[in-house]
C-alpha cells in the first residue's frame, strides 16, 4: 500500500479488501473487549481546518484503542493560519509525530503535506473528496449485503467531495454507481472520465432521482450546502428541493433497500425524518465504522 491515502486512487482492489478484513477483525475483537496495543509509542496529528464530529472522534479514539496517542491540532490556532509555508511545517511535524490526518478546503494542500512529509498523510476530507468516509461506508454496505459487486448504488444530491470519493471507489472496485443531481451540480467531470477510463465500473449520471433509485439496492445521500458553501444555502434549497431522499424514492428501490447518509445531516432537506428513523436507514451503523475502519486505516499505515 501507498504511504498515504489522499484519494482512494491511491489504493488497490487488494487494499480496500484487506481493510475491510481488518476492519471486520478489529470490529469482533473490540466487541470481544479484546485490546490490541499495536501503535503503543506512537503519534496521530489530526490538523482541522473545517469543523468535525465523527471523523475527529472516531480518528482520536481509533489511536487511543490501538495504544498510540492522538494530538487535536485546531489549523487557526497554529502559524499555518499566519501563512508559515506547509513546506517547513510538514517536515517540521514530521520529526515529532509518526502520522498525519488533516481535514482541510484544498486537496492541493493536503497534497503539499504529503509532499514534503516523510510520514504517513491520511485525507479527514477536503472539498474534492472523502476517502476514510467511503471506506467505512463500503465496509456497512458488506455488513448489510454480504458485499458490493452486483448492487445498484445510488447517490442522490450534490455532486461533492463524498461523491467523487464514491466515484473513485467504483472505479477500483468496478461498482455499479447511479448519480442523480440538479444540472449544474454534477460530479466533476475529470474525476467522472477517469473513472469511466478504467473500464470496469458503471457510473450512469442522470437529473431524475425517482429513475437513479428504481430498484436502487443502496440510496446515498448528503447535505446539500458542503462546509464552505454556508452562502449557498438558501439558492441551493430550492435547485434541489426534488431531490430529497423521502418514502417516494423508497418506493421505486429494491424492497431491501439501505439509506445511507455520512452525517451531519437536515432533516427535512437532503432526507426526510421517516427515512432517517426509519427501517431502511444504516445511518448509525456507517458512524460506528468509522471507528473500526479508522483503526483498521491507522494499524496499516503506521505499524511499518
Ligand atoms: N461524516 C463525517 O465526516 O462527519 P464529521 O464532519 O462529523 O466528521
Ligand atoms: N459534503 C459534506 C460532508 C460532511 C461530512 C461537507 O463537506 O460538508
Amino acid at each position: 500500500m501507498k504511504k498515504d491515502i489522499l484519494t482512494l486512487l491511491d489504493l488497490s482492489r487488494e487494499d480496500f479488501e484487506m481493510l475491510f478484513e481488518l476492519a471486520l477483525e478489529l470490529k469482533k475483537r473490540h466487541k470481544n473487549r479484546a485490546t490490541d496495543t499495536p501503535l503503543a509509542g506512537k503519534t496521530l496529528a489530526l490538523i482541522f481546518d473545517k469543523q468535525s464530529t465523527r471523523t475527529r472522534i472516531s480518528f482520536e479514539t481509533a489511536m487511543i484503542q490501538l495504544g498510540g496517542t492522538p494530538i487535536f491540532i485546531s489549523a487557526k490556532d497554529t502559524q499555518i493560519a499566519r501563512d508559515e509555508p506547509v513546506r517547513d511545517t510538514a517536515r517540521v511535524l514530521s520529526r515529532y509525530v509518526d502520522c498525519l490526518a488533516i481535514r482541510t478546503y484544498s486537496q492541493n494542500l493536503l497534497e503539499e503535506f504529503s509532499k514534503f512529509t516523510t510520514i504517513p498523510v491520511i485525507n479527514a476530507l477536503t472539498d474534492t473528496y472523502h476517502p476514510c468516509q467511503i471506506l467505512s461506508d463500503i465496509l456497512t454496505v458488506i455488513e448489510c449485503r454480504g458485499g458490493y459487486d452486483d448492487l445498484k448504488i445510488t447517490w442522490v444530491g450534490d455532486g461533492n467531495n463524498v461523491s467523487h470519493s464514491w466515484i473513485n471507489a467504483a472505479s477500483v472496485l468496478g461498482l455499479n454507481l447511479t448519480l442523480a443531481c440538479p444540472e449544474g451540480f454534477f460530479p466533476d467531470q475529470k474525476i467522472v472520465e477517469k473513472a469511466l477510463g478504467k473500464g470496469s465500473c458503471k457510473i450512469v449520471i442522470t437529473s431524475d432521482p425517482v429513475e437513479a433509485a428504481r430498484d436502487a439496492d443502496v440510496i446515498y445521500t448528503d447535505v446539500w450546502a458542503s462546509m464552505g458553501q454556508e452562502n449557498e444555502h438558501i439558492a441551493r434549497k430550492q435547485a434541489f428541493k426534488s431531490f430529497r431522499v423521502d418514502k417516494r424514492l423508497l418506493e421505486v428501490a429494491a424492497k431491501d433497500v439501505i439509506v445511507m447518509h455520512c452525517l451531519p445531516a437536515h432533516r427535512g432537506e437532503e432526507i426526510s425524518e421517516d427515512v432517517l428513523e426509519g427501517p431502511h436507514s444504516v445511518i448509525l451503523d456507517q458512524s460506528e465504522n468509522k471507528l473500526h475502519m479508522h483503526k483498521a486505516v491507522l494499524k496499516t499505515l503506521m505499524s511499518r
